[in-house]
Parts: structure tokens; C-alpha cells; sequence
């Protein structure tokens, strides 16, 4: 699923992404040469239903940069993108999901921005991506995220073994592991923690037959002992124990 949504992503004729955030960075190149850090008007703030328009107070547009403003933002970075919402300048997306679903809509499509990408296309599209492909995008923008903390919680480890006072090495490992605490939340909000398939197998591997003999799933795997067996039980095999036959 990551893999496919970096496919998507660098993909000119599809995701787009890869045109405005070359290799999930914040330089764009579109249309032949680079743009360095570049503003557009995405059309971010012409999307319904924002959260905090939604409440009773009146919101100001943001009309971008310069004075008065010309509509435009710039391209953010999103190698860290997918632990950093709510999303866009005005929060105006909370999830990743979300955020990639936006350059499917009308309000990015119609925007500037949306209308030079369709203008480049020799099907004159703009932005059209499918719900599977969505996920698959956001998928891949989770997992950069997360070798991103990984890289940086293996820095912190290496500098908290060549400090010598403990107290700064305590604060390096606790910095470290917020870090994998940061892989383990983004991975997770996208269902993609691979504990969690682990954990089902366990289940499996748990579960028992009509005679009581532990099921072959888990193979070397000792049978659990009565109050084991009664706690796995109690908790969440419950209903399901005695379907596997
Ligand atoms: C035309 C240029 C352009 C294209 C194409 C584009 N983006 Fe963006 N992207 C931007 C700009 C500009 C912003 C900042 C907009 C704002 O804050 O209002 C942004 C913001 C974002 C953000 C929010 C980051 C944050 O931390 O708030 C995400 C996520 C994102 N883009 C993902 C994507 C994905 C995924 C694609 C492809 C489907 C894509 N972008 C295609 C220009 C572009």
C-alpha cells in the first residue's frame, strides 16, 4: 500500500504530488525546470465546511502572501507531514487522509494552482484520485514520516552513548523514545502498526478447538496454562474461540 501511494505520488500523470513537492520536499517543478520553494493558491481556503466556520464565529479569508495578499502559500515539506496536523495554513483539515483527499475536490481543482496542473495535462485533468489511492498516498506519507523518527531516534541513541554525564544521556533516551512513540501513533492512525497484525495472530495462535487442544496456528507455541487461557478468554477471544474447528 505505501508503495503504490509513492507510485501515485511521483507519478506526473496521476498523484501530481511530485510536480509541487519534488521527492516530498517543499521545491516544485512544474512544467519544465525548477521553481526552488514556491507560493501557489491551492485553493485551500474556497473548500466547504471548514471546522472553524462551521462554528458561529466569522472567519476572515486569508488572502496568502504579500500585502494585500495574492491568494498564494508555500510549499511545505512532507517528510514530517503526516504527525503534523491539522493540515493546510488554516487547520482546515485534520487528518492526512484528509489532506490528500482535498486535491481530488472542486475547491483545489478549480483553484489557480488546480486549473495550471489541468492545463499541463494532455487530457487537460487536474488532480483525480480514487478513495484506494488516497489511502495508498497518505499510507506512503505515514511511512516517511516514520523513517524520519526512526533515523532521528537512532541519532539520539548514538549521541546518548557518547555523552558522559547520565543525566544528559537519560534526556537523549527519552527524546529517543518519543520518537519510536511517534512511529508507533502514525502507523497506527493509518492501521498500518505491524504489532497490531502480530497481536491478531497471536489470537490466533490462542485459540482452541472443541476438544480443547490448542489449534496449530503458532506451531512451537506451549499451550497456556488454565488462567491463561481463561484471561485470553475474558478479554477479547471472546465469541470467538470456538469457531475454529
Ligand atoms: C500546485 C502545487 C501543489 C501540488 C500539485 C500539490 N501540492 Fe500539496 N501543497 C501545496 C501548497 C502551496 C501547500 C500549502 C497550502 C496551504 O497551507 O494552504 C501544500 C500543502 C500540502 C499538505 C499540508 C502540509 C501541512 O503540514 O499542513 C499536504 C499533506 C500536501 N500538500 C500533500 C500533497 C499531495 C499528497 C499532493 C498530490 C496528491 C500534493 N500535495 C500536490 C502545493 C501543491
Amino acid at each position: 500500500m505505501p508503495k503504490r501511494g509513492q507510485e501515485i505520488f511521483l507519478d506526473n500523470k496521476l498523484g501530481k504530488c511530485n510536480l509541487c513537492h519534488v521527492n516530498a520536499g517543499a521545491t516544485a517543478n512544474l512544467g519544465g525546470g525548477s521553481l526552488g520553494n514556491a507560493n501557489f493558491n491551492t485553493g485551500v481556503e474556497d473548500l466547504p465546511d471548514q471546522p472553524a466556520r462551521l462554528t458561529t464565529q466569522k472567519v476572515p479569508r486569508d488572502d496568502g502572501f504579500r500585502t494585500p495578499g495574492d491568494g498564494t502559500f508555500n510549499v511545505p515539506p512532507l517528510v514530517e507531514a503526516a504527525d503534523s496536523g491539522p493540515f493546510f495554513h488554516n487547520n482546515a483539515i485534520e487528518t492526512i487522509e484528509g489532506a490528500v483527499a482535498f486535491y481530488d475536490g472542486e475547491a483545489f481543482n478549480k483553484s489557480p494552482a488546480g486549473l495550471a496542473l489541468a492545463k499541463l495535462d494532455p487530457e487537460g485533468k487536474g488532480i483525480e484520485l480514487d478513495g484506494t489511492q488516497i489511502v495508498a498516498i497518505a499510507a506512503f506519507l505515514r511511512v516517511i514520516n516514520v523513517l524520519e523518527n526512526i533515523r532521528q531516534s537512532i541519532m539520539l541513541l548514538e549521541a546518548s552513548l557518547a555523552v558522559s554525564s547520565s543525566a544528559e544521556r537519560a534526556r537523549l533516551l527519552t527524546r529517543a523514545v518519543r520518537e519510536t512513540d511517534d512511529s508507533t501513533r502514525v502507523l497506527t492512525g493509518g492501521g498500518l502498526h505491524a504489532t497490531l497484525s502480530l497481536t491478531s495472530t497471536k489470537h490466533d495462535a490462542w485459540r482452541t478447538g472443541p476438544s480443547g487442544a490448542t489449534s496449530s496456528v503458532g506451531g512451537t507455541r506451549r499451550r497456556p496454562s488454565r488462567s491463561r487461557r481463561k484471561r485470553e478468554h475474558s478479554s477479547s477471544n471472546e465469541g470467538r474461540e470456538r469457531r475454529d474447528i
